[in-house]
């Protein structure tokens, strides 16, 4: 045997025991790197939090966090596939393979070395592969104004989700069209479609989350306020029908404006005798996904890196990023905070402002919404560090709704986390107190809506 090649296996003896590693989990494909976020997120990731801005790490702690290292094997072209056939979704699906044959080693060498290892990496590879797997649970979701701008393509993002087994698209119209336009989409789940008043309550049976994007959206020059008259309706016709149809769901409200539409969803479902705080959610995920990326741009940050959490509500001064809490810690210059603040708090507004009458934020938006949507079924499916921001119920403040970062778990919220309202800087708590009369106006605005319009029990 040459000396290299004896190196050579030293080393691969050395880095075998090292590591509990299948031993062709070497050499990432660039298909693996792009199931990165997947893996990142993946249940087995032990005390790395689905962090608001989407966690850290990379490839690497991805791995590890499976259990997994990977080790520098150059030119050994070991793979790490996607399992699924085609899109493996936003959840982690992977399966190892290997294609030694091109080896700096030969074939040969290759087929003997491959055989010495092939038992350990049959049974490692098996352990990787059921962790990683789509779980056998699945949940239906109803996407309610699925036509719409940020409809159509959450349930495009939802489609893709492993976790899956249905998706409902209601709207009271031209969903047909998108129902069966997404139903050739290869992922496993059924696309169902219903359209109308008439077909409401049958898209709501036996749901575990329903995500609201129904209602219209802003127009260059009005405030997200200024859709209340329309929006407060809609929301509340369909959480009365929610109410009816799947009470125990985990409910997403995404039209605006949602510092009202929150409460006024809790109190048509206090009046239906259903409500669980718990389970009730403003979708300000996008707030934190611009923050993040307004955030890493300006710092020059590695965006997997970046987690600013978003407090307050969804809208002008009440969105407070709290760039002391993110991750990771970094210093501002003079300006620098309020400036980013700024940007933060009047994205929208830009976005609208773009699209020139044509509507606000919907791709990015989808986006978002699509990440809760994920966070909530990883939570629903028994992972045990989902963290994301929302605006639910809280006692974090003297406001009876507040956004914060929340963990979820299976029943809905399972904390509040109270630790990024502590040691604010004084810029931070001078928003904080300035935020909360409007904020607290635009919840007294919903509930007295739904107060004044009770539902029919
Ligand atoms: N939470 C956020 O961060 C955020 C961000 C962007 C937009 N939004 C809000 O999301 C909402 C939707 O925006 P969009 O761009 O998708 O608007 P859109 O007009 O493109 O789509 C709205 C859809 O809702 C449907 N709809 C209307 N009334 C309905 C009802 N009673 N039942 C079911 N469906 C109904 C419409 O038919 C349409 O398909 C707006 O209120 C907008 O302000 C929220």
């Amino acid at each position: 045997m040459c000396v290299r090649e004896s190196r050579r296996r030293k080393e691969v003896e050395v880095e075998k025991s090292r590591s509990n590693v299948p031993s062709s989990v070497i050499n990432p494909s660039p298909a693996l790197v792009s199931t990165n976020q997947s893996l990142r997120e993946s249940p087995q990731r032990p005390r790395r939090q689905a962090r608001g801005g989407g966690g850290g790490g990379g490839l690497r702690s991805s791995l590890s966090s499976c259990g997994l290292d990977i080790l520098r094997w150059p030119q050994q072209q070991w793979q790490l596939f996607p399992l699924v056939q085609g899109f493996s979704g936003l959840k982690a699906a992977g399966s190892v393979s290997c294609q030694s044959e091109t080896s700096f080693l030969g074939k040969e060498r290759n087929a003997a070395l491959r055989e010495s290892f092939a038992p350990e990496a049959r049974e490692q590879s098996q352990r990787f592969r059921n962790r990683l797997q789509p779980r056998a649970s699945s949940f239906k979701v109803a996407v309610l104004g699925a036509a719409g701008g940020i409809g159509q393509p959450l349930a495009l993002l939802i489609k893709m989700s492993p976790l899956v087994s249905a998706l409902h698209l209601y709207d009271i119209a031209n969903v047909k069209g998108v129902a069966a336009d997404l139903s050739h989409c290869n992922t496993p789940s059924q696309v169902l479609d219903f359209t109308g008043p008439s077909e409401l309550a049958n898209s709501l049976k036996d749901v575990d989350v329903v995500v609201i994007p129904a209602g219209v959206p802003r127009k260059p020059g009005m405030t997200r306020d200024d859709l209340f008259n329309i929006n407060a309706n809609i929301v509340k016709t369909l959480v009365e029908a929610v109410a009816d149809n799947c009470p125990e769901a985990f409910i997403h409200i995404i039209s605006n404006p949602v510092n009202s539409t929150v409460p006024i969803a809790a109190e048509v479902l206090k009046q239906k005798g259903v409500y669980d705080p718990k389970k009730l959610f403003g979708v300000t995920t996008l707030d934190v996904v611009r923050a993040n990326t307004f955030v890493a741009e300006r710092k020059n940050l590695k965006l997997i890196d970046v987690d600013v959490p978003v407090v307050g509500g969804h809208s002008g001064i009440t969105i407070l990023p709290l760039l002391s809490k993110m991750k990771p810690s970094v210093s501002f210059l003079d300006g620098e905070v309020e400036e980013l603040t700024m940007k933060i708090q009047n994205a929208g507004t830009e976005v609208v402002e773009a699209k020139a009458g044509a509507g606000s934020a919907t791709l990015s938006m989808a986006y978002a919404a699509a990440r809760f949507v994920e966070s909530s079924l990883r939570a629903l499916d028994g992972d045990g560090d989902v963290y994301e921001c929302s605006y639910v119920q809280s006692e974090l403040t003297e406001l009876p709704f507040f956004a914060s970062r929340i963990k979820l778990g299976k029943k809905g919220v399972e904390a509040v986390i109270s630790a990024d309202l502590q040691g604010l800087t004084e810029y931070e708590e001078k928003a904080l107190e300035a935020l909360k009369p409007e904020l607290k106006a635009s919840i007294e605005k919903g509930l007295a809506f739904a107060q004044k319009q009770p539902v029919t029990v």
